[in-house]
């Protein structure tokens, strides 16, 4: 398979395209007119056809689509019979308060079968989908719709989430508060928890339903045309949203579905994520509902009510394929063995990872203590732009070493280069670039076509620039080293440094903010913010603490510095740039590497004794 994608990746591609219904043949697999893709070319299909009616037409009909279960530990399952009558009725509902090909529906919901079911009403009607997840915060939700000019909200009453009720409708009331462009809200009860409803603007989910006919003609979608976007952080102050295709997303995560988790038809397939994230996107829903898969679906905090929670549920549905994040894997090892040990998990026969590298005691403790030493592991490597896993092992075919994506996946070029584009030699770190178009690629930057060549395309030209750093072994295996950009990864979450900046810099106190991230035991990274106060103001604890709530409200929670230093002044180089770049290499105990493009050559001496005043200062 290698070889051939090799020798011919558009008659690869082509050849998955295959596996999908088309409502149209394509006329030509790619149209390549750098940096802009054009995949299926002169195809028609749906999305939520792929990946409901072709199953529920079929002998899968009665088939789970998903396990849910809730975090109170209430139980649901929907197969895709259920779950297409769902959608259907939900696409109708959307048609009937006025959405057509094209408008940008924001979701905000907990992790509920009614998340993806909202996602596929919207991939049913053309809509374009713009999920956000749970976590973020009031404003969070209203720049992201302001940007995307999104006139619908669909929301739920309430989540649950560590044995709290977060009050989703009431972050969501303040969201659209004020925001003219908002013309309905849909909620969905799920906690029954009391809820204000705007007359004229906002309407329950379940009253829509019941309204609305199951059957819902889809919207024929060009290949070509959006199927979501997804807003992620970046190294500016304002998220950007990345935009995804139609048929060339499908094909992509169909066929890395289908091969990277090798699924059967006995499987039961877990991915922790949460939909609010491109891993929830591609690998909980389009990606194995388009394969007919069963999906296990989780609500709430993995150690909730107690640290066996996850294993608990594996044992009790008989989960065949675990997909997760290595910060959570760190999480389990610290709470100890006994806790997967108190349960049967032989039912498990292959396990995955992505989001961050994993560190081989971490990668040594997942495939003894969860996969018994019989499963295989794929440590996937891919970002929100790739849409889709680029560099895997494939199960049984790859020899893995712990620690390394291995593989780019076939059909995938990837390159790892020096800053003038040339590939460095084995062994030598370098910027991750991909060299050839795939076909989940991102389309765009919402509405931004100019920042969308800047950021990914003129680093290396002719090249996708990744952000991230690697190396290739002397048998051509990939090892991820971390972004090497303004990117921190605290966690699997992604967070613009810029953004936390930009929000620190928003409270009345602040004049300045430098945030870089730390080595973190679980979190992989966590961050640290440096921030100088406008004249006359003063430092206390309380304003620490202020400045984290600040945060909290203008980004949410995952943004959150552990640790913030008040300073009088932050090092800059002589053009009055921060130099984040030394004081992020000081502050994670890394040698410096070559400063000789720091206009100012005695400023890693400067920062280090900057350093030791400021964290020397009480209070932290
Ligand atoms: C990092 C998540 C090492 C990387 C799918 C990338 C990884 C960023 C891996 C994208 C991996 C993801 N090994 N690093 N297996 N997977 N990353 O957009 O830095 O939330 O650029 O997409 O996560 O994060 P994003």
């Amino acid at each position: 398979m290698y070889e051939t994608a090799d020798a011919d990746p558009e008659a690869f591609w082509a050849a998955e395209a295959q596996r999908l219904d088309w409502i149209r043949p394509w006329d030509r697999v790619l149209d390549w007119d750098p940096p802009f893709a054009r995949w299926f070319v002169g195809g028609r299909i749906n999305a939520s056809v792929n990946c409901l009616d072709r199953h529920a037409k079929g002998p899968r009909r009665n088939r789970a689509a998903i396990v849910w279960e809730g975090e109170p530990g209430d139980r649901r399952v929907l197969t895709y019979h259920d779950l297409w009558r769902e959608v259907g009725r939900m696409g109708n509902a959307l048609r009937g308060l006025g959405v057509r090909k094209g408008d940008r529906v924001t979701i905000y919901m907990p992790m509920i079968p009614e998340l993806p079911a909202a996602m596929l009403a919207c991939a049913r009607i053309g809509a374009v989908h713009s999920v956000i997840f749970g976590g973020f915060s009031a404003r969070a939700i209203r720049d992201r719709m302001e940007d995307a000019e999104s006139r619908i909200l669909v929301t739920a009453d309430a989540g649950y989430r560590r044995g709290n009720v977060l009050p989703l409708k009431r972050i969501a009331d303040e969201a659209v508060a004020g925001l003219d462009l908002v013309e309905h809200v849909v909620v969905y009860r799920r906690a029954g928890v009391d809820v204000a409803m705007s007359e004229g603007r906002d309407h329950w989910w379940h009253e829509l339903a019941a309204a609305a006919d199951s059957r819902c003609e889809p919207e024929p979608m060009e290949a070509t045309d959006p199927l979501f976007i997804l807003y992620t952080s970046g190294t500016t102050g304002a998220p950007k949203g990345i935009q995804h295709s139609t048929g060339g997303y499908l094909v992509g995560v169909a066929a890395t579905t289908r091969l990277v988790f090798d699924l059967r038809d006995d499987d039961l397939y877990w991915c922790t994520a949460d939909c609010g994230w491109v891993t929830g996107h591609s690998y909980i829903v389009y990606g194995p509902l388009a394969n007919g898969a069963s999906v296990f679906m989780y609500e709430g905090a993995p150690d909730w009510p107690a640290p066996d929670r996850w294993w608990r549920m594996v044992e009790d549905y008989g989960t065949t394929v675990l997909y997760t994040a290595p910060t959570a894997i760190r999480a389990f090892m610290r709470s100890g063995d006994e806790h997967p040990k108190k349960h049967d998990l032989s039912s498990l026969r292959l396990l995955g990872t992505v989001g961050e590298p994993i560190n081989p005691e971490a990668w040594r403790w997942y495939h003894r203590t969860i996969g018994g030493g019989r499963c295989p592991i794929v440590d996937t490597w891919w970002q929100t732009e790739t849409g889709m896993i680029l560099i895997t092992p494939l199960p049984g075919v790859t020899t893995t070493k712990p620690g390394s994506a291995t593989r780019p996946f076939p059909g995938v070029a990837a390159e790892v280069v020096d800053d003038r584009g040339r590939p460095v030699p084995v062994n030598t770190g370098g910027y991750l670039v991909i060299t050839k178009p795939w076909p989940a690629m991102l389309q765009t930057i919402f509405r931004d076509p100019e920042r969308y060549k800047d950021v990914y395309w003129s680093k290396v030209p002719g090249k996708y620039f990744t952000g991230d750093g690697a190396r290739v072994d002397e048998d051509a295996y990939f090892w991820l080293m971390g972004r090497i950009d303004d990117v921190i990864n605290v966690a699997g979450h992604r967070i613009g440094t810029m953004e936390v900046e930009s929000a620190l810099v928003s409270h009345a106190a602040v004049a300045e903010a430098a945030v870089v991230g730390k080595p973190h035991p679980l979190k992989g990274q966590s961050l640290v913010a440096y921030v100088v106060l406008k004249a006359g103001g003063t430092q206390s604890e309380g304003l620490t603490k202020d400045l984290q709530k600040h945060v909290r409200e203008v980004i949410g929670a995952i943004a959150v510095p552990d640790e913030v230093y008040i300073t009088s002044k932050l090092p800059k180089t002589r053009s009055g740039k921060i130099m984040r770049r030394v004081i992020r290499a000081l502050v994670s105990g890394q040698e410096i590497g070559d400063t000789t493009t720091l206009e100012d050559p005695g400023a890693v001496d400067e920062v280090r004794k900057w350093l030791a005043e400021v964290e020397g200062d009480p209070p932290r």
